[in-house]
């Protein structure tokens, strides 16, 4: 590096005064340890570490932050590691997804407040990703994410298993085809090693976008927690930051309109998770891309699933790393990408895919031989959901596609539990479950509860799935026909807030059309009536969530986060 950059580093803000401030400065640093030469004009490197024993699929940062400051101290950078607030899929109550805006406000502020010159993000537990991206995207220093990689595929009496099957023997159990004995068994097999869940779920899927936004290094999105390629990516990434902070290749140099659209088509080719669509669109609001959610259903168009992996496909992510990994999608999807896009490492994402071969083509499929043409997101519109809803189809069921059936509605989520297993409850294989105030204002925070299990004398039935609808998500890892994000939610008081039992609705996946049967007098009239739900927790950060945060069809941001604000800290205290 020359004198020049040097001095155009950000940190020289910091380390390169004059006088009391710099001697404050240099002096708390040197206090770790570190020689007076390492903070003279070397890139300082942030590495944004969301480990925690309460987030299990990131327990193993420790050592991949490790990795990274060997690059970057290789790279002739100056690594700094610090710890963000992390989110737990698993654990945290009532949902992490309440969560998401306040780490992205964490890392974003962290970032900022900071003498650093760039910023190695290190995801992996679903929310993780997208928080930490929002946040680097607002400061828009030079930014790399590292993912955890995934955990390596479960084991239950002799067969592979993955957090998908969670779902279904969820319901052997309540039907009773599963004793508790056997549930335990199969805990015991499903978390084998490091690493979020193994499936194409929401973690998973998050790794695939930054990678095919180009926000990481090739290969990133799929090799297993515990292979030690993960750590040699991991060094790499170390490396490749101290380079992005000389080229000064900062997020907005990668997250174009074309980065955008190309994740879109990327996320319909590996059949990702609806969570997909929520995380993009705060993104891109970050950045200022205009991107809306009908963009979604139009850039999935056309698009085959190619990548043969649970919950819409068979495999597991172990397996797409074995057989190529993500740049063996990506080089499939060369006639449809925009190929021009820049990533981390300067190249393009067709320069990165160029060589990649595919090694199972049972787990990767072509475009031209897919395993299976229905793909993506299909985003519904009609009087039931005024702004918006969503469906994947590659994970419903083909004879529900195109259905009319009368609705059993659950006004939240305790009216659903207290009535879904009583014998009594009037519903049959053709109704249509609805489940209202579990969207971002309603519940709040959004769960994962869309795709609600279903009545116990259906599964007795032999029945398997059904038409749920509601304005919550779906875990990245479910599957069924559900429709999720209706937008506006129950707690805003659109048509949905008043659809009652025994309404008639009408589900077209073909024609992206989700509608009730029920005049425009009569749905004004119950509107008129509606009263929203009280809201008991409303104070601290809850109540900021409740008061600003967006709808689902917008990203479920913060009204007040949109756009970039920059790195530049206008006032210091010393
Ligand atoms: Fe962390 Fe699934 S619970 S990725």
């Amino acid at each position: 590096m020359n004198i020049e950059k040097e001095s155009a580093l950000r940190s020289r803000g910091w380390f390169g005064r004059a006088g009391k401030d710099g001697f404050i400065y240099r002096a708390w640093m040197k206090k770790q340890g570190i020689p007076a030469y390492e903070l003279a004009g070397k890139p300082i490197i942030g590495i944004c570490n969301t480990w925690s024993e309460l987030t299990p699929c990131n327990s193993h940062f420790r050592e991949l932050a490790e990795a990274v400051k060997r690059g970057v101290l290789e790279a002739g950078g100056y690594p700094v590691e610090f710890p963000v607030m992390s989110l737990g899929e698993t654990l945290m109550k009532p949902t992490a997804m309440l969560y998401r805006n306040l780490v992205s406000m964490d890392v974003e502020e962290s970032i900022r407040a900071n003498p650093l010159d760039g910023v190695v993000l290190l995801c992996g537990c679903d929310k993780t990703t997208p928080a930490l991206v929002m946040g680097a995207c607002s400061v828009d220093i030079p930014a790399i994410v590292v993912s955890g990689g995934p955990m390596l595929t479960g084991r239950h009496k002799g067969r592979s298993i993955g957090t998908s099957d969670i779902w279904r023997f969820s319901e052997e159990f309540r039907s009773g085809r599963m004793t508790d004995q056997e549930l335990t068994l199969a805990e015991a097999g499903m978390c084998r090693s490091d690493g979020h869940c193994a499936v194409m779920g929401t973690a998973s899927t998050m790794a695939c976008m930054v990678e095919a936004l180009g926000l990481s290094l090739p290969d990133n999105a799929a090799i297993p927690a515990p292979d030690s390629a993960r750590k040699v990516l991991s060094h790499q990434s170390g490396v490749e930051i101290v380079n992005m902070v000389r080229q000064n290749r900062k997020p907005s140099d990668i997250l174009t309109r074309e980065a955008f659209e190309n994740a879109i088509m990327v996320n319909a080719a590996i059949g990702g998770s609806t969570n997909f669509v929520i995380h993009l669109l705060a993104i891109a609001g970050r950045v200022g891309v205009p991107l809306t959610l009908e963009d979604f259903d139009k850039f999935s168009a056309g698009i085959p699933l190619i990548a043969n992996l649970q919950p819409s496909g068979e495999f597991f992510m172990e397996d797409i790393y074995y057989a190529g990994g993500l740049p063996v999608v990506l080089r499939e999807l060369q006639g449809y990408l925009h190929k021009s896009c820049v990533t981390a490492n300067g190249k393009t994402i067709e320069d990165n895919c160029k060589g990649a071969l595919c090694y199972n083509a049972g787990v990767i499929a072509t475009v031209g031989a897919p395993f299976n043409n229905i793909s993506g997101i299909v985003v519904l519109k009609g009087n039931l959901c005024e702004q918006g809803a969503i469906i994947k189809p590659s994970a419903a069921s083909p004879h529900l596609m195109q259905h009319r059936g009368r609705a059993v509605v659950f006004e939240d989520i305790d009216d659903y539990k207290n009535k879904i297993d009583d014998p009594d409850l009037e519903v049959d294989e053709n109704s249509i479950l609805i489940l209202k105030n579990v969207g971002p204002k309603g519940y709040p925070g959004m769960p994962e509860v869309g795709n609600m299990g279903l009545p116990p004398k259906l599964l007795d039935k032999g029945i398997t799935d059904m038409i749920r609808i509601s304005d919550g998500r779906m875990s990245g890892t479910g599957f069924g026909t559900v429709v999720l994000h209706a937008s506006p939610e129950a707690a805003a008081g659109g048509n949905f807030a008043v659809v009652r039992t025994g309404d008639m609705i009408t589900l077209n996946v073909p024609e992206r059309l989700l509608t009730i049967e029920v005049s425009e007098a009569e749905l004004e009239q119950r509107k008129q009536e509606w009263k929203p739900q009280p809201n008991h927790t409303a104070r601290g950060y809850v109540s900021l969530f409740t008061q600003h945060v967006e709808q689902a069809c917008f990203g479920a941001d913060f009204d007040f986060l949109k756009g970039m604000s920059g790195s530049e800290v206008t006032k210091d205290s010393h």
